[in-house]
Order: structure tokens, then C-alpha cells, then sequence
């Protein structure tokens, strides 16, 4: 296959990776192109993507697809040699041994790489409750009253936890300190109102296509799209796992619109807040509209017995990478930015 625009597309990811804190895909991706380069077909694993442009695919999210499917060769156990190049807690990383392994490795795996190629990555990122708990605490704070949750497109649902987790902010901390999963971040700004009193009475979540906890394959791949060189964010998924499968999780399969009409109405006695995470762009903009909509109709009919919310860690509009977490907290419905955040929860700047 002959597609310049595959490898450039692999090196762009390569510097995302970079970026992004995974040098180890960044340098496994620069040897990927360099052999797509050469001549080197891969087992024709992309020929799905023949024709596609550096835009389709990233839109695909290819590069991701097929670092996903090495990884969850190595978490399987399906191929030693290959795991036995992966990077390891205090060891340096070697993408060049990586990189030789996986090439042989393609060919042993062709078919089942091809497969896990299919599915679009998917990922729960725990560490967003970080950035996504002061805005709750904000809430509770400005109402007095007792939380109803409901996440949008929650993926596994492991956010729907997150008045289980532990948090240090900055100066100041939130939760149980002794929690399984614990949250901090590179935290600047003053403190969210962290003496507000939360209880949640109800949470549910809902996504187009849940991850099934129950079902260990689907618990696999979503660990395979955690980069293999950021050992705290794979231990903090597994841990985030656990609690899901210990408290009995559960995300609706539905569509975000109907499922956010249908479920999230205020009722007095409780703050409703409707929240979600780097989801926003996955729709098309007559999804966003009517999301919107729907949201600013529950929020039309809040009072002060019913406040409604309305919390989201998203790009701001026209951007992919900067994160901001907005607030609108009806009566009133006056948007708020509580926060400018790393994508992944690695940083947080707080504004309140
Ligand atoms: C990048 S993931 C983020 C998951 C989670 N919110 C987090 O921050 O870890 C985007 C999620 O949006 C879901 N999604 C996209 N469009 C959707 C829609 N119209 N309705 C429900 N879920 C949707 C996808 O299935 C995927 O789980």
C-alpha cells in the first residue's frame, strides 16, 4: 500500500504522544512510519485506511487502533516476546526492541490485530474527576442540597464515581483519604469549596456504546488504550475498574439527547446535575444543537427547591486540545469557567 499520508499521520501522532507524556508510542510510531516508508506493508493491517487522508485519519483515530491492538497483545499474555519488550516500572524504555518485536508480532497476530482494528479506541479517563470535582463541590456548596448525577457519554462509567475517590487539590484535599482511587493534580489557583457538604442520592450515566465491565475482553481493551509507559494511569484505571465492579456500576445504552430528555429533569429536594467529559466533539453539530436545547429546557424549568446544572470539561468551542470546565447553574443559567485543564487531568488551573 502506497498512502503517504499514513506515515505522516503516524508521525503527527508521534508528537502527540510526545506531548502527551508517552515517549514509547512516540518512538514506536516514528519506527512504524519509517518502515510504512521503506515499503513495508504491514500485513496489509491498514488497508482499510488505503485512501484515506491525514484528516480521515485521525478522525478514525488509526494510529490509536493499531497501538491499542499491540498493547492488548502484551496485557493478554497472547505474545511474550513482544510483552517482554514493553516498558517496565524503573527500567528505561527501548521503542527501537519494541518496535523489532512488533513488527514480528504483526505477522503471528495478523488476524487478531486486524479484528481489534475494527472497533473505534475507545477510553475512560478517571483522572478528569479531578478536574471535574470542583465543579460538583460547587454545586453543593451554592445550592445546600444533596446531588442527583447524571454522565453523558460515560464510557465504562468510571467517573460515576467520583464522590469515592480521594483528592488532594492543591493545598487542600476532598474525600477519603484511604480511597482504592486516589486523584491528584499539577493543581494552581485557589481551592474549590471543598467544605461543602455532598451526598449523592441517585447517579446514572449513559453512552452509545457502554464498555461491559462483566466482560473481561472488554475490560482488556479498555486498558490496552492507556499508553504502556504511564504506569500511574494504568494503575489508576485497574483501581477505578474495581470499585466500578465492586459498587455494581451501570451506563445506559442510549443516545445522549433522548437519554438526557428522558431521564434528567429536575425534582425538587436535590441539585440535578448533568455532566460530561471530552465527548462534545464527537457529535455533529445538529446532535450539539439539539443537546443544547434539551439542556436549556431542564434548565428552564429549575428552581431554587430544583436547581439544575449543567458541568463539562470540554474544549472551548473551534479548539481540540485546551480543556475548560464550564458551570451554568440554573435559576439563573449564567455560564461560568471554573477551571482550564490538561486533557488527561494532569494539570488544573483553577479560577472559581
Ligand atoms: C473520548 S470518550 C470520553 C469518555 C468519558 N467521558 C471520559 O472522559 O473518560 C467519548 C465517549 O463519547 C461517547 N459518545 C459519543 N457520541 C455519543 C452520543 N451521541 N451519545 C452517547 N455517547 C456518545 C463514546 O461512545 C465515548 O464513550
Amino acid at each position: 500500500m502506497d498512502n503517504p499520508d499514513l506515515p505522516r499521520a503516524l508521525r503527527l501522532q508521534a508528537g502527540g504522544c510526545q506531548a502527551l507524556g508517552s515517549p514509547f508510542h512516540a518512538g514506536l510510531l516514528n519506527l512504524m512510519a519509517d518502515a510504512l516508508e521503506a515499503g513495508d506493508d504491514l500485513g496489509g493491517l491498514f488497508e482499510p485506511w488505503a485512501q484515506a487522508d491525514v484528516k480521515a485519519l485521525f478522525e478514525d483515530a488509526t494510529p490509536l487502533r493499531i497501538l491499542g491492538g499491540l498493547h492488548e497483545l502484551v496485557l493478554s499474555g497472547a505474545d511474550s516476546e513482544l510483552a517482554a519488550t514493553y516498558p517496565k516500572p524503573g527500567a528505561p524504555i527501548d521503542p527501537a526492541a519494541a518496535w523489532t518485536a512488533a513488527r514480528s508480532a504483526i505477522d503471528r497476530h495478523r488476524d487478531r490485530l486486524a479484528a481489534f482494528m475494527t472497533h473505534e479506541p475507545q477510553t475512560n479517563e478517571v483522572r478528569r474527576s479531578v478536574c471535574l470535582v470542583g465543579g460538583f463541590l460547587t454545586v453543593a456548596k451554592e445550592t445546600g442540597l444533596p446531588l442527583r448525577c447524571f454522565e453523558i457519554a460515560a464510557s465504562a462509567g468510571l467517573n460515576t464515581n467520583w464522590d469515592r475517590f480521594g483528592y488532594r487539590l492543591g493545598e487542600a484535599s476532598f474525600g477519603d483519604p484511604a480511597a482504592t482511587v486516589f486523584l491528584d493534580a499539577d493543581w494552581t489557583g485557589p481551592a474549590p469549596p471543598v467544605d461543602a457538604k455532598v451526598e449523592v442520592v441517585e447517579r446514572a450515566a449513559c453512552d452509545r456504546r457502554p464498555v461491559d465491565l462483566a466482560d473481561p475482553a472488554e475490560r482488556r481493551r479498555l486498558l490496552s488504550y492507556i499508553w504502556p509507559d504511564q504506569f500511574e494511569r494504568l494503575d489508576r484505571i485497574r483501581a477505578a475498574i474495581d470499585l466500578a465492579v465492586a459498587v455494581g456500576t451501570r451506563v445506559e445504552t442510549a443516545d445522549a439527547v433522548d437519554w438526557t430528555a428522558r431521564t434528567a429533569a429536575p425534582r425538587p429536594g436535590a441539585a440535578t446535575v448533568v455532566y460530561h467529559s471530552v465527548f462534545w466533539q464527537y457529535m455533529p453539530p445538529e446532535s450539539q444543537a439539539a443537546l443544547r436545547a434539551t439542556i436549556e429546557a431542564l434548565g428552564a424549568q429549575a428552581t431554587t427547591q430544583a436547581p439544575f446544572a449543567w458541568l463539562c470539561m470540554e474544549p472551548p468551542p473551534g479548539e481540540t486540545a485546551n480543556m475548560e470546565v464550564r458551570l451554568t447553574l440554573w435559576p439563573g443559567g449564567q455560564e461560568r469557567i471554573l477551571a482550564n485543564v490538561h486533557p488527561h487531568g494532569a494539570r488544573v488551573a483553577w479560577r472559581g
